[in-house]
């Protein structure tokens, strides 16, 4: 294994600070009162039926052949993995963020027309030891929680609940403070945590890996918090072996949940909100972040060829959790897609106060274009359409790119739930949207290439839908190419499914 641009002695007193070291500060944090918000989502989803897309599902779910409408594509076979927070209460008690809630894995299998769906909770160490122990037992991403066990590392609260991937012949639940959770592909079950490579083991890898269209690699990283910051980069052959990590030292670190990859570099997005790890004592994880309105954004391009080869530039104040793609022009320009609100209120307020049945609004997350030219500060274009969950075609990751895929609302006043997918023309400015309507909640749409298709656009776009009106989550399948149309085919489960963050799609 290659490991470049840092002294391997860095590396693997990172990956020992990932372990025993960790213990002092994650095991502080869980002193502390915490609140049960139970009874008050309960009130709260009798009077409002939006939240039954944060209610806790049964821990297994089947069916072996779900109502499909319209006709659905020949060629589009294969299996439609999501992951995402589902066990919002444990013995009892809520979790008091939505990111907290432990990983549920579902899989819909597509055959032809018929299509099989399975759900299965991703049994994690973490709720092994709770199940033992007969009670909760750790803190979470955004909930503290009172006389917590002591942690072995960040592992030890791994809810393996993020997203997906699937490469080298594993299927993999992600998280991002730890380690990937190897998944049975014929039972779901989980099989304990990925290891890289031994120096690796329990090292962050996070839930957003880009892979290269030309080669088939994989390019990931991790934000490694203590007792110094560092992002650790790593490269990944087709069959999973390591081709190289790096660990980088980028000053202080906050939550940096994606990156952005071109033909030549990684892109990294650096917000003002970061950690404090003095705060660890009081505060869950998240709230051991400082949000700083005045600092800049730092943004860090790092040569994929040589990790030692850098270069910074500034941007104002903003929060997001995504990017749509990125690219680099011939003069060493580089172009993001990036879903961008003005702070972090949506993380902080909105989407800690929902576990509570309660609606804060926040700024809202908008598609920005970001301009970083080969040298000095960067320049942002925002846009008025909200937008989250941005994809493009897997053949454009880190190459220019025409088309991007997001999820967004209809009209002001923007709501802070999703009803819309949208396609966006960056040649032509235009916009093509459908509207779920009011009841319809859409998750993350994934463009799919068309077998043997011409063109960025020519495939399908595949994402899930919770109605909660009628109370079902159903999977559709539009033309990219006609989203207005609407979906050529639905796929309607007999019970909702919670509200979940990202997918993948693996034909055959
Ligand atoms: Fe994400």
């Amino acid at each position: 294994m290659t490991i470049s641009g840092i002294p391997r002695r860095g590396l693997l007193a990172a990956s020992a600070a990932c372990g025993l070291a960790h213990l002092a500060p994650f095991a502080s944090a869980l002193a502390g009162a915490g609140e049960n918000w139970s009874d008050a989502f309960d009130a709260a989803l009798e009077r409002d039926g939006m939240l039954l897309g944060w209610k806790t599902p049964p821990d297994r779910l089947d069916t072996a052949a779900l109502s499909v409408s319209g006709t659905w594509p020949n060629g589009l076979s294969g299996r439609f993995y999501r992951n995402g927070p589902s066990i919002h209460d444990r013995f009892d008690r809520r979790y008091s963020h939505w990111f907290d809630g432990d990983g549920m894995i579902q899989e819909f299998a597509i055959d032809g027309g018929r299509i099989a769906h399975r759900g299965r909770v991703i049994r994690t160490p973490k709720l092994d030891r709770e199940d033992a122990a007969g009670r909760r037992l750790h803190d979470g991403f955004g909930t503290h929680l009172p006389g917590g066990a002591p942690l072995r590392g960040p592992d030890g609260m791994n809810a393996a609940n993020i997203s997906v991937l699937h490469h080298g012949g594993e299927l993999l639940a992600l998280w991002e403070g730890g380690s990937a959770t190897r998944l049975n592909e014929s039972t779901l079950a989980a099989e304990g945590f990925k290891s890289w490579s031994p120096e690796l083991d329990g090292v962050a890898f996070s839930a957003h890996p880009k892979r290269d269209p030309q080669d088939g690699t994989l390019w990931n990283f991790g934000i490694h918090l203590a007792p110094q910051p560092a992002i650790v980069l790593y490269h990944i052959g087709r069959s999973g072996q390591m081709l190289g990590v790096g660990l980088v030292d980028a000053g202080p670190l906050g939550l940096v949940h994606d990156f952005a990859m071109t033909r030549r570099s990684l892109v990294f997005v650096i917000e003002p909100f970061l950690f404090d790890p003095a705060r660890l004592g009081s505060a869950s994880f998240l709230d051991a972040h400082t949000w700083h309105p005045q600092a800049e954004t730092r943004v860090l391009v790092i040569d994929k060829a040589d990790f030692s080869a850098r270069r910074w530039h500034a941007l104002p104040a903003g929060f997001g959790f995504h990017f749509g793609n990125g690219w680099e022009d011939t003069d060493g320009s580089i172009r993001l897609d990036y879903c961008r609100a003005r702070d972090p209120g949506i993380l902080t307020e909105t989407l800690r106060y929902v576990m509570k049945g309660e609606f804060i609004a926040s700024s809202p997350l908008r598609y920005t274009q970001v301009l970083l030219p080969p040298k000095g500060d960067g320049r942002i274009v925002p846009h008025a359409q909200d937008a989250e969950f941005a994809r493009v075609a897997p053949a454009v990751v880190g190459r220019r790119h025409r088309y991007v895929y997001t999820l967004g609302s209809p009209a002001e006043p923007v709501g802070w739930t999703f009803r819309t997918v949208a396609r966006r023309d960056l040649e032509t400015g235009a916009i093509e949207t459908f509207d779920y309507g009011p009841g319809r909640i859409p998750e993350e749409h994934l463009f799919i290439p068309k077998p043997g298709g011409s063109g960025e656009d020519d495939g399908w776009l595949i994402g899930t839908v919770l109605d909660w009106k009628a109370g079902l989550t159903g999977l559709s399948v539009f033309d990219a190419r006609a989203i207005p149309a609407g979906p050529l085919a639905q796929a309607w489960l007999p019970y909702p499914l919670p509200l979940g963050f990202h997918g993948t799609f693996v034909r055959g």
